[in-house]
């Protein structure tokens, strides 16, 4: 009977839908995990993904190891036995009615190769319809393959509970020469429209970032160390758009061509146990970019790229980010904002329990001269620095060319902790940057042990600070004597500066 079914299993398609019937066996099924996992965390990767990378393993119970987190996961999991695309325990009968569990479709399935060459797209859009259009669904990228599929919208609206599984290689082209002409180069996998769904996996998305890296146009690529001008379009690895209720889970995502992940236009986004990494030197590979988004945990993840480790954009509220390694790259950042003379609003932001290590930047909040708006109610709570430059730093005026004008509006920088900052700066820039606007200082800035040391050579004692009110609640290391008591004069109840 096993083997009827695995039979049945291996005429593409027609038996991948044939197995969501309730009629059929459920062996095909298996228990999803509930999307949000209480704490647990850690930053292995692969913890979104069942513990052996295999999610055809038919476990009657949730696996076991659910939610304490325990035990590294394997860089790539085990790879299955050849052919068993399909479960092979004839003996498990299904525990729970089969309304409760999901339906695998296997990409498979569906005619995927997954031998690194050939172009799977079109069978991901067809896994995706069928998957789409099943409750609880399971897409799975199976673990033995190595998948290419060219830029594609996952578009929804979709069944509840659905869930992209990658446990093995997923990829793009390989650099801009192998794009297909007609695609979109601003952008790779795109999830839009959907409400409730999951990305996980125990497996890697592979960006085949590296030529374009190397364009022309990108900074200091060019010839002789220049940059070319030029429309340097590349594209985001995955993103996220105009969709709520998201879990991103567990997943390996390195090399992006640009930014690893951008979610635009969300709300009620959960990352956890994501590892991304790039090099140091790739220009704009920001790891987690969010914007127009409310209500965002990013927790337990671990983040090495070439540009931002988190970089938070306007209309994003309520962002809560925790157990977050960063480094090298260039911190994390809220902005730049107020860019053309825009309103920006950012509020609400929580940092906590992160790690920053061999960075340009540790915790920025950037704006362009000549906005409006506000960042406000700004945290972080435990931080380590390590050999980072510009540790803290508020930055209002960003420029990227050096030749801004110097305006009478901005955005409002207000209502921001530092406490329990600790660690090492890189001495080629002081480790405390507060250059607030003229016209709209920086208020109630708050400041509570604040430690932080040369990570080698001499100390850098004269912190740069301009048009910045607040409190120490306890001596800064380095001291800082500039923040300016109570509150700026008249203008700060501009309308302009008022956000939600
Ligand atoms: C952060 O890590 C700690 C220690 O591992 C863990 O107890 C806590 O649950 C984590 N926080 C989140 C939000 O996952
Ligand atoms: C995690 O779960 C496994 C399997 O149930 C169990 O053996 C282990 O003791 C648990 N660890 C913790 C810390 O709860
Ligand atoms: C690059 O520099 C070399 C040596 O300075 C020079 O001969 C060459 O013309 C430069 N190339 C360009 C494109 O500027
Ligand atoms: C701030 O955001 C957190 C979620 O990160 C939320 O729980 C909290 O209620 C928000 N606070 C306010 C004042 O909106
Ligand atoms: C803008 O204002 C700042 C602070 O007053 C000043 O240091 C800077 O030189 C000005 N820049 C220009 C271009 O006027
Ligand atoms: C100053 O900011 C803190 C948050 O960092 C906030 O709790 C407090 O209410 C603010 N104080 C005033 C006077 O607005």
């Amino acid at each position: 009977m096993g083997a009827a079914v695995r039979l049945l299993l291996v005429l593409p398609l027609m038996a991948a839908v044939a197995l969501c019937g309730h009629t059929v066996s459920g062996r095909t099924h298996f228990h999803k995990k509930p999307p949000p996992r209480g704490g647990g965390g850690g930053r292995h990767r692969g913890s979104g993904g069942s513990k052996d990378g295999s999610v055809v393993s038919t476990p009657a119970v949730p696996p076991a190891d659910e939610g304490n987190g325990t035990g590294p996961t394997p860089l790539m999991p085990p790879t299955p036995p050849a052919g068993s695309i399909v479960p092979s325990d004839p003996a498990t009968p299904p525990a729970a009615p089969a309304d409760a569990e999901p339906c695998v479709f296997d990409v498979r399935a569906y005619g995927a190769a997954g031998d690194g060459g050939t172009d799977d797209t079109q069978a991901f859009r067809d896994a995706w319809r069928a998957a789409c259009a099943s409750d609880s669904a399971v897409l799975l990228v199976p673990a033995d393959g190595t998948f290419t599929v060219t830029a594609t919208t996952f578009a929804g609206p979709c069944k509840p509970g659905l869930v992209f599984q990658v446990d093995g290689v997923l990829m793009p082209p390989d650099g801009p020469d192998c794009w297909p002409a007609s695609d979109n180069r601003r952008q790779w996998l795109v999830f839009s429209n959907l409400d409730g769904m999951t990305l996980r996996g125990a497996g890697t998305i592979e960006g085949n970032g590296e030529e374009w890296w190397n364009l022309p146009c990108k900074p200091h690529r060019g010839p002789n160390g220049s940059t070319l001008r030029g429309p340097c379009d590349s594209p985001t690895l995955v993103r996220f758009f105009m969709s709520r209720n998201l879990a991103v889970e567990g997943l390996g995502v390195e090399n992006s061509p640009e930014f690893h992940f951008r979610f635009d236009g969300c709300s009620d986004v959960r990352v956890d146990g994501l590892y991304i990494s790039s090099p140091a030197n790739s220009p704009n590979t920001d790891g987690i970019h969010v914007e127009n988004t409310q209500r965002v945990a990013i927790y337990n993840s671990r983040i090495s790229n070439g540009d931002d480790c988190i970089s938070i954009g306007t209309g994003s509220y309520d962002v809560d980010i925790q157990n977050v390694t960063c480094g090298p790259g260039h911190g994390i950042s809220i902005g730049s904002l107020g860019v053309h003379n825009s309103q920006a609003c950012v509020s609400n932001v929580t940092v906590r329990n992160a790690v920053i290590r061999n960075s340009d930047n540790g915790l920025r909040i950037k704006t362009w001269q000549g906005g409006m708006g506000a960042v406000s109610g700004i945290t972080f709570d435990t931080v380590t620095m390590d050999n980072v430059r510009n540790c803290i730093i508020v930055d209002q005026y960003y420029c990227l060319d050096k030749r801004c004008m110097n305006q009478s509006t901005a955005v409002h920088v207000t209502d921001v902790s530092y406490a329990n900052v600790r660690g090492s700066y890189d001495t080629r820039s002081a480790p405390i940057h507060f250059a607030c606007s003229d016209t709209v200082p920086c208020t109630n800035i708050t400041m509570a042990e604040v430690e932080l040391l040369p990570f080698s050579g001499e100390l850098v004692d004269d912190p740069f600070c301009w048009s910045a009110y607040g409190v120490q609640q306890t001596p800064t290391i380095p001291p800082i004597n500039c923040l300016q008591e109570g509150l700026p004069e008249g203008l700060l109840d501009s309308p302009d500066l008022k956000c939600r």
